[in-house]
């Protein structure tokens, strides 16, 4: 095996799009950012220099940093920020991992424009699992925002609840010719007749869940969160902010050229946010550059049922591992406290984060972030009151895991701020159910956990029923990121094999932002190869 060093500066640069010029932080002036290429079970060192004003740091999201947590990269969970002028070195090995994942800053809302994809190709001698395509290309769903994003969070925290619409949707970077200024800059794949492509999808965007569609081409979902699946055929998918898809393309249509096409989902109801479609274009060689493109269709910004579409029809290649004993079950309700919070309570008292009117919690705990770093603290034993480890298990007391809830709905008054997290042994088989909850807007909530993939047994509509609920415990997805269904539920398995300090959150940042998060602490096992070692020298301090 290899190791692939790279070097990361973080650093503004002035760009112009959407017909205004303005300083974007990017790595090495890059947006979309450079591309981290590995091969399974290389090592990766990336030198992080932030040369920007403020704070920084990189997450390798979705790179399952078996014992080395230290370089997961959210700020105050495992890390403290990089701080202006300072270095720090990533380092971590990609231990039974290869396909599509990505990167992002994982600080305050940087990750706007701070990302990039990493490709992990199998290890010599090994193929796909299915023919290889002609060529690959890379498709970074986006959003472009006008507003600085450390500025952006500020104005949406302190806002009132109003929330910004991205001023542009992006393919690459690149918004397309339905947005103004727009008309050049557009990402464009070549074809050939006959070739079929692999397309590497990552969904990047801050705050919405993202369709994706090619005019009149089938795409082939044969790679979900890095994990081949069963090729299954859709005209057109979700992706959620934190998720990548592989699909192959055959370009067998009359040559010409062909729009593809990202728009939001948007589950929610009563949420602003912008409509218009970033389009890039899928051109046959041999086609005018100029000419009539064939226009893609999206479904309906609410089309839960085309999302539904695609998350049934996802299965694992290969599963075997799937854990059929649960050590211990836990229940989550996740949610959005809006109207009720607001015509309560006035302003002032509500118990949202940052004393804001919205609040988002799970299991009516809105996370408040800290200031130092939990994973550090933990580490030496340091808590000192800067979180507890009473995280719920379910959001009542009386909760009963084996008939369920008669209402799973919180109490949205009742959330509480704080920064708790939950330990688990190392090795407990974990079952976790996700209910979204809502009592005014349900939303569909990309859940991502740090530091493991996680078996998705089984999801549904409405409240979660155990007695109903149908597990699927030989080949369900596994992924790092689950939308979990507007106003339903998700299963999820994973066994806690990997120590250190886990963040779980909603990958929209606005929610978490409001405080949709909370984090679980594994525990150490028994022999080396259970223990996190620890920390690098040159770990950034608070
Ligand atoms: Cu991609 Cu904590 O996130």
């Amino acid at each position: 095996r290899s190791t692939r060093f790279y070097d990361f500066k973080v650093q503004t640069r002035k760009i112009t799009k959407l017909c205004e010029t303005k300083n974007v932080v990017t790595i090495n002036g890059m947006f979309p950012g450079p591309v981290v290429y590995a091969q399974e079970g290389d090592r990766v060192i990336v030198k992080v220099t932030n040369k920007t004003p403020h704070n920084a740091t990189i997450h390798w999201h979705g790179v399952r940093q078996k014992l080395s947590c230290w370089f997961d990269g959210p700020a105050y969970i495992t890390q403290c920020p990089i701080q202006t002028g300072h270095t720090f070195v990533y380092n971590f090995t990609l231990v039974n991992q290869k396909g599509t994942l990505l990167w992002h800053a994982h600080f305050s809302w940087l990750r706007a424009t701070v990302y990039g994809a990493i490709i992990v190709y199998p290890r010599n001698g090994v193929h796909y699992p299915f023919k290889a395509p002609h060529a690959e290309h890379i498709i970074i769903l986006g959003e472009y925002w006008l507003k600085n994003a450390i500025e952006l969070e500020q104005a949406t925290l302190t806002g009132g609840g109003a929330t910004f619409p991205a001023d542009a949707y992006t393919i690459n970077g690149r918004p397309g010719p339905n947005y103004n200024c727009s008309t050049n800059d557009v990402y464009k794949i070549q074809v050939v007749a006959g070739k079929t492509y692999l397309l590497r999808i990552i969904n990047a965007a801050l705050n919405t869940e993202h369709f994706f569609t090619i005019a009149n081409h089938k795409l082939t979902i044969v790679e979900a969160d890095a994990e081949y699946t069963k090729p299954f055929s859709v005209d057109r998918l979700m992706v959620a902010p934190g998720q990548t898809m592989n699909v192959l393309v055959k370009a067998d249509q009359p040559i010409g050229k062909y729009s593809m096409a990202m728009g939001p989902y948007m589950s929610a109801r009563n949420v602003s946010f912008r409509k218009t479609p970033a389009i890039g274009f899928f051109q046959y060689k041999g086609t005018t550059p100029n000419g009539f493109a064939f226009s893609a269709q999206l479904p309906s910004f609410n089309d839960n049922f085309a999302v539904m579409k695609v998350m049934n029809g996802l299965r694992s290649l290969n599963t075997n591992k799937v854990p059929l004993e649960i050590d211990r079950n836990l229940f989550f309700t996740i949610g959005l406290n809006v109207e009720k919070c607001r015509s309560l309570n006035p302003m002032k008292s509500c118990q949202g984060p940052h004393g804001g009117v919205l609040a988002a919690s799970i299991n009516n705990i809105s996370f408040i972030s800290p200031n130092i770093s939990l994973l550090q603290n933990y580490y030496y034993n340091t808590i000192n009151g800067h979180f507890t480890e009473d995280f719920p298990a379910a959001p009542s007391k009386s909760y009963d895991f084996v008939n369920g809830a008669p209402n799973n709905s919180p109490n949205d008054t009742q959330s509480v701020t704080g920064t708790r997290t939950m330990v688990l042994e190392y090795g407990t088989r974990v079952q976790l159910i996700l209910q979204d909850t809502g009592t005014v807007t349900t939303e569909n909530h990309p859940i991502h956990l740090h530091g493991y993939n996680f078996y998705v047994v089984s999801y549904g509509t409405g409240n979660y029923n155990p007695n109903k609920a149908k597990l699927n415990l030989v080949d369900p997805p596994y992924m790092n990121t689950i939308g979990v269904p507007v106003g339903g539920w998700a299963a999820i398995r994973f066994v806690a094999d990997n120590p250190g300090v886990w963040f779980m959150h909603c990958h929209l940042e606005i929610h978490m932002s409001w405080g949709l998060s909370m984090a679980f602490i594994v525990k150490n096992g028994k022999g080396a190869s259970e223990t996190l070692p620890p920390p690098p020298t040159d770990f950034p301090r608070c």
